[in-house]
């Protein structure tokens, strides 16, 4: 019985996956419910303080300093931690800011940002959206599928289009790995990658990175084990790349057929089983499945692969018991994570999303710093 319990979610999920109707509400029942791990709008439990480095007290005085080397935020990559520190204490800034009533600060008054989104996205484009407004900047969205973009015209051509509308801030998400540093080139503005094929998603490890660094008050020592469909994930690539910058030990968990074949090469730790890589962990990485990317069948059922690297709350028992649950989202219940965990006291799944909005922030004022000022 415990057997057909267990492996129902999954299979229901599934099927709502496939007919397009992803995250429905899974119902737990009250007696498992943990009154404090749910949020009620009206009275939404305090997020950690905010854990202002002595750099960031520095930036608020001078605010034409330099955080970013570069033009653009293409990937992770070229960041130093030189970089990375002062760009999180910066978005703590917007952190504070956004928590207040008027949010608005206009810094970047007069300038143009388009987010440019080739692939579908809601907390990405919306954060992105969200931070431009609340810097003050004229913000457009452009859409694949509201826009001329689904009419067959080349990526060059789109950014060659926009380019000649002189915006100073293009924000752009694309299916293909590499065609945000491909369309970079062109264009005379500052790039924002939001996320490139299987390639990288720089502001989501940033922000990730700041949530960790919020409730953990460091990165450098942790345990971080980043768990479920490696193979096609920019986030976990994006995350791995930052977290060993920032001197944090970092464990991948999947079944092979999910794990890069040069995964050996990128200094992590791997494991394709969830107890043994979960030991001791510090915080626990959730990927999502990634169905749109897969060409064949990468895992045996939905259900199988619920049974042996879903998140439940048994598996979590490896992990250290103050470890932080974490997810990129679009979560998929019952498929990689139950909702008892994703609603759960260990969870900082929605201080993702409220970081999300402040990381972009910093990185729309830090890349803003090295645009061509007016000349009075
Ligand atoms: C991620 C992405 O688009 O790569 N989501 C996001 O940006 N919030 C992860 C995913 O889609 O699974």
């Amino acid at each position: 019985m415990q057997h057909r319990k267990c492996y129902a979610a999954p299979a229901k999920a599934l099927a709502r996956l496939k007919a397009g109707l992803t995250n429905k509400f899974t119902a737990i029942p009250a007696a498992r419910r943990d009154p404090a791990s749910f949020i009620n709008p009206k009275n939404p439990p305090p997020l950690p303080p905010a854990r202002i480095s002595t750099t960031h007290t520095t930036l608020m005085t001078s605010r034409p300093a330099q955080i970013l080397k570069g033009q653009h935020l293409l990937s992770i990559e070229p960041l130093s931690p030189q970089e990375i520190t002062p760009l999180l204490d910066l978005a703590e800034t917007y952190v504070v800011q956004g928590r207040r009533a008027y949010k608005r600060q206009p810094l970047l008054k007069g300038r143009t940002q388009i987010n440019l989104f080739f692939e579908s996205s809601t907390r990405t484009q919306g954060s992105f959206e969200i931070a431009g407004h609340r810097l003050g900047a004229d913000v457009l969205n452009m859409a694949a599928n509201t826009s001329s973009l689904s009419k067959g015209e080349t990526v060059m051509d789109t950014a060659m289009t926009l380019n000649a509308m002189h915006p100073d801030i293009l924000v752009v998400r694309h299916h293909a790995s590499g065609a945000v540093e491909l369309l970079a080139q062109k264009v005379g503005c500052a790039v924002i990658n939001a996320g490139d094929g299987q390639h990288e998603h720089p502001t989501q490890a940033l922000l990730d990175a700041l949530t960790i660094r919020r409730n953990k008050g460091r990165l450098e020592g942790l345990t971080i084990a980043i768990c479920g469909d490696v193979l096609h994930s920019r986030v976990a690539r994006s995350n791995i790349i930052l977290l060993q910058k920032m001197n944090a030990r970092v464990r991948v968990i999947a079944p092979s057929t999910l794990l890069p074949s040069a995964i050996g090469n990128l200094g992590v730790e791997v494991f394709r089983d969830m107890r043994e890589g979960l030991e001791g962990a510090d915080v626990v990485m959730m990927l999502r499945l990634q169905l749109e990317r897969m060409n064949g069948a990468f895992v045996p059922s939905a259900r199988e692969y619920y049974r042996f690297f879903g998140l439940d709350e048994q598996k979590l028992k490896y992990a250290k018991s103050d470890a932080l649950v974490m997810h990129p989202g679009p979560m998929n219940r019952g498929v990689e994570i139950d909702s008892a965990v994703a609603d759960g006291v260990q969870s900082v799944i929605r201080e993702q999303v409220e970081m999300g909005v402040a990381l972009r922030m910093a990185v729309l004022d830090a890349l803003s710093r090295n645009l061509p000022q007016e000349q009075n």
